[in-house]
């Protein structure tokens, strides 16, 4: 075991908090006396149906998801519901809309183009950059639903709040900033979010999806991704992804006892405000494309600004070699976009985000010395 404080900036799979880890690893091989681990336990049992329900019942409570709202415990990650959702939602009227901002909602619209109809909200673009004027915004007279990714993980361009979408129901991807603010139901048909960024371990993939619109799925879509079925059958049709709902049920109490979302939130708030800030007290020498009304809290790709394309390049390597020295992994960009790109979920603490952005700011100024 390393002695050396690791800060893991990572993309996800992500961090998880270490107290939820250590909960885990004292009772993996006798969960709560039953005298074996949770993961030789069956969903049917007793106590997996606590587990199950006890979750539902915390995020219920966390997010104050209204009683009209059913939540699912899915497998098939944030991937699976980009062909979920059209295959549940789209047969009202054949038609959806899908405001593309970045690469995770194209490939959501693309996967939907499978099962209906596809109606490009926005101008096409290559460089997701922000949000274009609403006048640029084409929404049709007909869709069943309108979706949109509420944090674009690689791009780091987040929506400062929900688009509006005049009563047709409004889907959301929030894979990679659930459970870091509050959400406002009122405006919400449906939302997903695979656990591996903010809530848990790979493996299980949360849906919120109202009442109303279940019932519609289309002929073809399979059993396990049928929203209805699920609800019915309250997430055990089939065998679930029984560690990662314990793991993160254990999440959601500990998001609790921090404080819940205003915690979180406003946590968010600093940590981003922080690496923002040493990028303005760069001058330049660091810089981030995004727009700053669609900056995320939650995943800032940033490049090192330099004088050839070969300099920047050793630049970034020199300076994900240092922080690596440092403790602080992980903060390679995507492979799509490079440079560097540092990611701030609820389990990254607060201390962390300064200490990147004390490097960043020491890092900046031995380079230009
Ligand atoms: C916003 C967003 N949506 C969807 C996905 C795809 O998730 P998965 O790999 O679980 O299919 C990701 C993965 O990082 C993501 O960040």
């Amino acid at each position: 075991m390393t002695e050396k404080k690791i800060l893991n900036f990572g993309a996800g799979p992500a961090k998880l908090p270490q107290e939820v880890l250590k909960q885990v690893q004292g009772e993996l091989l006798d969960y709560h006396g039953e005298g074996i681990s949770i993961l030789e336990t069956s969903h049917r049992s007793k106590v997996y149906s606590n587990i199950n329900d006890g979750a539902q019942r915390k995020i219920r409570d966390l997010l104050s998801i209204p009683e009209n709202f059913k939540i699912l415990f899915l497998q098939g990650g944030g991937t699976g519901q980009f062909a979920s959702i059209p295959l549940n939602l789209i047969g009202k009227t054949g038609k959806a809309d899908y405001i593309v901002t970045g690469n995770w909602s194209r490939l959501a619209a693309k996967e939907a183009e499978q099962y209906g109809q596809v109606n490009y909200v926005l101008p096409e673009s290559k460089r997701f950059v922000g949000h274009p004027p609403r006048d640029q915004w084409k929404f049709s007279p007909d869709a069943s639903y309108v979706y949109y990714c509420d944090n674009e993980t690689v791009y780091g361009v987040e929506f400062p709040e929900p688009p509006e979408t005049k009563g047709v129901p409004l889907v959301a991807d929030m894979s990679s900033n659930f459970l870091t603010r509050p959400i406002d139901f009122t405006k919400f048909g449906a939302i997903f979010a695979g656990a591996q960024k903010n809530i848990g371990p790979a493996g299980v993939t949360v849906v919120i999806v109202r009442e109303d619109l279940l019932g519609n799925a289309l002929p073809v879509c399979p059993t396990v991704l049928n929203y209805s079925i699920m609800a019915r059958d309250n997430s055990l049709h089939n065998t679930p992804p029984v560690f990662s709902v314990y793991v993160m049920d254990l999440v959601f109490d500990w998001i609790k006892r921090q404080g819940g979302l205003k915690e979180m939130h406003q946590r968010s708030k600093i940590k981003s405000e922080a690496i923002y800030n040493a990028m303005i007290a760069s001058k330049g020498f660091y810089s981030c494309p995004v727009q700053s009304e669609s900056r995320s809290r939650i995943n800032i790709p940033f490049r090192i600004e330099a004088s050839t394309p070969e300099k920047q390049t050793e630049l970034e390597e020199k300076f994900l070699a240092q922080a690596q020295v440092k403790g602080m992994i992980q903060l390679k960009g995507h492979r799509s976009v490079g440079g560097i790109r540092a990611s701030l979920y609820n389990a990254v603490g607060v201390e962390d985000a300064q200490a990147l952005a004390d490097f960043m700011l020491n890092f900046y100024k031995e380079a230009n010395n």
